[in-house]
């Protein structure tokens, strides 16, 4: 069915058409041209009426209005349509481009799902249903999951757009699909997550295995307190690291060290404060007989690493130390099979994605952190030794460009801050403006699609993943609204017990 024709003038990447009807932005249509089908999508769509134009003021607008309602042409459909390539080769998974323009006067007509349908919907295992076309609904919009993992995933979107949504789906798909994956859950979002191989745990860190710096931010010395910094140092020793006790090991070295160096008696005592303010705070996460944390990780699950009661700085050095592991297991995993080395401590056999939620605290952008660096080495080396590094996150402009732009596949949901959007355009160089302008306008769990996991870029609609908590919003006119009953409550039993320890007396 026609419903438009190219007006004006065309390029080979742009049209403009008149249409006999409103089209929406993200639709996709077929530009019929002479040397065959081309798909398009909306980026601009405008309406106009002829005699509610220049009118200057409330009656005339009226009798305006009145004409434009009888005069069947006063209404102008105008749409701008980005050229994505001949519908016969995307739907073989090529983009080829008309060098010809298509002409003024070609026909536009509506895509249909036999049209759309291997392009968004492909067939094999890799490809994953993630939702429907937002504006073409009937049409499947799948993903595919070997890109992500070889070349990485970005999710952006503002606060409560349906981000770790998206991530429960994949999790979901990735699971049905035996693989492994490991979530660094910072708000203890996906406990509940409804999966059956799930492998849900507490971070810990082992205090045994960091070095001297390192220990030294988890048990939060300051960063510029050189002396006690070097306390800590000296004895962080072999010894220590293997004693039984490594903790009071540790403390007696740092007494000893204190006693016996001129100078640094005053340091050492700060330090054994320390130490022993950490070794009660966290005593569930700094844990010196938990063996290495990563062998928490279980091949062929979705694990669940819940860092929520973690501080900053220790989430950051928890991190950074189970990327640098993973990393390294994948590069053991993959020598030897390529014969390259025959002695096998590592134990994941098959590739792994790691998802990082609240990328931009732990990947800033202008500062340094220890996850930042080996988030920049997965993202550099992960293609060759099968380790996918996915980023959520809020704040797109906070999180390092050079990870951003290393992520090969982008789902970006709503978002209306302008630096949010131009760190995103940068970041994704086949964005055109008009389609971050769309940003803006999304709805939650709407997304758009580029980059490698998708054919093309799309606007989708994503499925809601049932049975899990999520982050949604709380509730709190209704939560006031029941503490007067917990009161009544709370006033009974306390009453109640005034009686019973009277009684008592
Ligand atoms: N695809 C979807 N369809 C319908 N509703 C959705 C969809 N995705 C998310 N939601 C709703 O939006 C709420 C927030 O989603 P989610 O927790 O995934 O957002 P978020 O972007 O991760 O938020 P935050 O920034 O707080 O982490 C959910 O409770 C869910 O009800
Ligand atoms: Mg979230």
């Amino acid at each position: 069915m026609i419903i438009g024709v190219v007006i004006g003038e065309s390029k080979p990447t742009e049209v403009t058409a008149q249409s006999s009807k409103p089209l929406s932005v993200g639709e996709y249509v077929i530009i019929d041209s002479q040397d065959g089908k081309i798909l398009g999508l909306v980026e601009r769509s405008a309406i106009s009426s002829e005699a509610l134009t220049d009118v200057r003021n409330f009656d005339e607008a009226i009798e305006s209005k009145e004409v434009a309602e009888i005069n069947s042409r006063d209404k102008n459909y105008k749409v701008k349509i980005g050229i994505l390539g001949f519908l016969d080769k995307l739907q073989k998974g090529h983009v080829v481009i008309p060098a010809v323009p298509p002409l003024p006067g070609t026909s536009i007509l509506e895509a249909t799902s036999q049209d759309l349908g291997m392009i968004f919907g492909p067939t094999g295992t890799e490809w994953i249903r993630i939702g429907a076309l937002l504006r073409n609904s009937s049409i499947e919009a799948k993903i595919n999951i070997n890109k992500i993992v070889s070349r990485h995933l970005a999710i952006l979107a503002m606060t409560g757009m349906g981000k770790s949504n998206l991530v429960s789906l994949i999790a979901k798909h990735v699971s049905a699909l035996n693989g492994t994956l490991v979530i660094f859950d910072y708000h203890n979002d996906y406990e509940s997550l409804d999966i059956s191989k799930m492998n849900y745990m507490m971070a810990k860190i082992n205090p045994r295995l960091l070095p001297s710096d390192k220990l030294a931010e988890v048990i939060e010395l300051r960063e510029n307190a050189d002396k006690q910094q070097r306390v800590l140092r000296e004895s962080l020793t072999e010894s220590v690291r293997q004693s039984k006790e490594f903790w009071t090991s540790l403390e007696e070295n740092v007494a000893a060290f204190g006693r016996t160096t001129k100078g640094y008696a005053d340091s050492a005592s700060r330090v054994l404060d320390k130490i022993d303010d950490a070794k009660h705070r966290f005593s569930d996460i700094l844990d010196p007989d938990c063996g290495d944390p990563v062998d928490l990780i279980k091949e062929g699950r979705v694990n669940v690493l819940n860092i929520a009661e973690l501080s900053e700085r220790q989430a950051n050095a928890g991190l950074a130390y189970y990327l640098q592991e993973l990393l390294q297991q994948r590069k053991e995993s993959v020598w030897e099979r390529k014969g390259k080395s025959t002695k096998r401590t590592y134990k994941f056999l098959a590739p792994i994605f790691v998802i990082i939620e609240e990328a931009h605290v732990f990947i800033p952008k202008g500062e340094h952190t220890d996850t930042k660096y080996w988030a920049s080495k997965v993202a550099r080396e992960g293609r060759k030794f099968g380790i996918g590094l996915g980023v959520v996150s809020q704040r797109p402009r906070n999180i390092d460009p050079n990870v951003l732009s290393q992520m090969g596949s982008l789902a970006i949901m709503k978002i209306v801050q302008d630096d949010d959007q131009q760190q995103i355009s940068s970041a994704a160089e086949s964005l055109s403006k008009d389609l971050i302008s769309q940003l803006s306008s999304l709805n939650i769990g709407d997304a758009l699609f580029i980059g490698q996991w998708v054919n093309l870029p799309s606007i989708v609609h994503i499925d809601e993943v049932k049975g899990k908590r999520s982050g949604s919003d709380l509730d709190a006119v209704s939560e006031w609204s029941q503490t007067d009953k917990f009161k009544d409550i709370a006033k009974e039993t306390t009453h109640g017990l005034v009686q019973k320890d009277l009684l008592l007396d």
